[in-house]
């Protein structure tokens, strides 16, 4: 990536624009996208959390990332985003154990599986992908309110969006299930929920802004677990195939989420992407999302239903 993104990914002795990024949490640190992201703000000086539902597989990838940069400031702590309880034991603990939060990095997800429930009864996608982040930014809201300087709040989305309705009907799937669906509606609430979340942080004058990003296509373990899981039919082999032609690699697929993370000139409720194929590879740039997205309408009533689900509420006052 270069420095005309506002990102200095260069070990060259510059002191780059990012080396003040403070504290970060990453979702899903210790795999595909969010390992990236992780490795590449590591290298930036920036101090990680990696919030894994496994603390095994997150220490692994830490000590991958320490074996390469020396000094690399680097916890693994333990979040399952498909249980609202350890959602909450995750933001207390991190509460009590550090004094700002600068970066919210909503990564974790997973991608067209088999209809089944987080430990609160949602639909898994809908849960983990959307609600789970929902629950988490809240609890983490208020240290980020109290971070000197300016916080960001980053929601991994997809173009799987675009295909995305919010079905308030059956939110959970229980009446009829399509596992693409629900990966769609996920990644429409994540986008809803990041522009109603600046909306609303900008109303309130925080010092948090909000913002949406999505890789492309890039070659991670989201396909796999999805196999695994039952839920894509096509033969592996031939995904890898598609992968090796249309999908670029997790480190380039990590840039957008790095750059909406770190670009010193980027405003809330912008969404940054791939800008190369169909928006599938390439370097990052600002990029409009669906038009439904960009609905108001539609983010107020999920918003009041996601503080009704999750039990959790903002303190930010409601829209204008
Ligand atoms: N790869 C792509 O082409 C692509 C395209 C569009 C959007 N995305 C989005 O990018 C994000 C990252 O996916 P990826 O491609 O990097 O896939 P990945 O390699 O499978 O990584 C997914 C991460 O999410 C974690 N995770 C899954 N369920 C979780 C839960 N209940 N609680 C906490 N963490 C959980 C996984 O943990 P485990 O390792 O323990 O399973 C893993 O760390 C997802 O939101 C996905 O929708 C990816």
């Amino acid at each position: 990536m270069s420095e005309k993104y506002g990102y200095n990914g260069s070990t060259d002795g510059v002191p780059s624009a990012s080396t003040h990024i403070g504290t970060v949490i990453v979702t899903g640190a210790n795999s595909g996208l969010g390992f990236e992201v992780t490795r590449a703000l590591a290298e930036q000086g920036a101090h990680i959390v990696m919030a894994c539902r496994s603390i095994e597989r997150g220490e692994e990838a830490k000590q991958k990332i320490e074996s390469e940069f020396l000094g690399a400031s680097l916890t693994v702590h333990e979040l399952d985003l498909a249980d609202l309880d350890s959602v909450a034991a995750f933001a207390e603990w991190f509460k009590s154990t550090h004094d700002g939060l600068n970066v919210l990095c909503n990564n974790a997800g997973v991608m067209a599986i088999p209809r089944q429930e987080t430990a609160d009864g949602f639909e898994y996608q809908f849960g983990v992908n959307y609600l789970g982040h929902f629950a988490l930014t809240a609890h983490l809201l208020p240290i980020m309110q109290q971070t000197t300087g300016e916080s960001r709040v980053v929601m991994q989305s997809s173009v799987g969006h675009r295909n995305g309705e919010i079905d308030f009907d059956d939110l959970q799937g229980e009446e009829s299930y399509s596992a693409w669906d629900a990966y769609g509606q996920s990644k429409l609430a994540n986008l809803l929920f990041a522009y109603e979340l600046d909306r609303r942080l900008h109303v309130a004058k925080a010092s948090v802004k909000s913002l949406g990003c999505h890789p492309g296509a890039s070659t991670t373990n989201l396909v796999h677990y999805s196999a695994e899981q039952g839920g894509f039919r096509l033969d592996l082999r031939l995904m890898s195939l598609m992968n090796a032609i249309l999908a670029q690699s997790a480190e380039r697929g990590a840039e957008p989420m790095v750059y909406a993370a770190t670009d010193p000139g980027i405003e809330g409720g912008e969404y940054v992407g791939p800008d190369g194929l169909m928006n599938m590879r390439g370097d990052p740039m600002l990029q409009p999302s669906s038009e439904r997205s960009y609905n108001e309408e539609l983010a107020r009533r999920l918003w009041d239903v996601s503080e009704d689900l999750t039990g959790v509420s903002f303190e930010l006052p409601g829209p204008n």
